[in-house]
């Protein structure tokens, strides 16, 4: 059983890894902690709780946490999830509560308290970085952090060389890279090819199910604004190769690099400088996820996304 924290800014590709880990036996989801980035906080803490009602699961934890980046302004991506961050399907008001503790102290708690506690990291990662700031006993508490932020060789997707999660909160991960704990890296040179071309979004319609239908909805609108902009057959899943890295690494190629993170250049801000061919002696402190077998991938969610209501 693998005990894990979502920290979250749903985004449809952040709702997909929230319902395969909602789907997965082997998961053990202690809580979801929503963090400003894809939309405001109002609404990635709210999306997290429609998810978890979607998935059947109102008796999961869902907290708010950070409502804007540690030290910029913070920016958001409607222009490609839309106004409610989950443009696509249907929503609703959700009746599940959020939680009344803030998320940082939620994750400080828990790891405390837990032992062997895996972070699962979607979005801008002011949440883990104040954790670590107000807590720093906690570092040698996590077990892995498997985060989805980067890119090397595909560039930027949000300036030609950073990646959204990174830009949004430069200053948070640059204290998360540097705080010595076991990292997992699924960038954009992994999540680009995991593309959820039109036959793979089918698959979700054609489940019959709730989730099937809301997932094939999402994927629909997620889709436009990266076939546009890269001329893709698909829109990439960038956030569930986070949960299918625990249920099934096999799939996935990568090497364990020094990965260090422009805060000085506003021109390459929130670049994550990979030493992919150890030129500069730097210690390596991530595994960076370079590439996936995406029929696996889709198979995988698929497949687990039929046990879902
Ligand atoms: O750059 C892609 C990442 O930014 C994904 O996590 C997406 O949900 C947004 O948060
Ligand atoms: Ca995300």
């Amino acid at each position: 059983m693998q005990k894990i924290i979502i920290d979250t800014d749903p985004g449809q590709d952040d709702a997909v890894a929230i319902l395969l880990a909602l789907a997965a036996p082997e998961i053990k989801v202690l809580g979801i902690t929503a963090v400003a980035g894809n939309v405001p906080l109002a609404l990635t803490e709210k999306n997290a709780r429609i998810i978890c009602e979607l998935a059947g699961r109102p008796d999961i934890k869902v907290f708010a946490g950070a409502a804007r980046p540690m030290k910029r302004e913070l920016v958001t991506a409607e222009y490609v999830h839309g106004k409610t961050g989950l443009n696509g399907p249907e929503l609703w008001e959700p009746k599940m509560p959020l939680q009344p503790q803030h998320a940082v102290d939620f994750i400080i708690e828990t790891l405390r308290s837990t032992d062997d506690v895996i972070l699962c990291v979607l979005g801008p990662l002011t949440n883990i970085a104040m954790a670590l700031t107000k807590a720093p006993d906690i570092a040698v508490r996590i077990k892995q952090i498997v985060l989805m932020g980067g890119g090397c060789f595909e560039g930027g997707n949000t300036t030609p060389a950073a990646e959204f999660n990174i830009y949004v909160d430069p200053h948070a991960a640059k204290i998360v890279f540097a705080a010595g704990i076991d990292l997992v890296v699924m960038p954009l040179d992994v999540t680009h090819k995991a593309l959820a071309t039109r036959p793979r979004v089918a698959a979700f319609a054609g489940m019959g199910t709730k989730v099937g239908r809301f997932t094939a909805e999402m994927l629909d609108f997620f889709e436009r604004f990266d076939m546009a902009k890269y001329g893709s057959e698909g829109g990439p899943l960038h956030d569930p190769n986070v949960i299918a890295y625990l249920l099934a690494p096999e799939i996935y190629t990568g090497r364990d690099v020094n990965i260090e993170i422009e805060t000085a250049s506003e021109l390459t801000m929130g670049m994550t400088v990979v030493d992919w061919w150890g030129v500069t002696g730097r210690t390596p402190n991530a595994r960076y996820i370079r590439d996936l077998d995406s029929d696996a991938f889709f198979d995988l969610l698929v497949r687990r996304f039929k046990s879902l209501p």
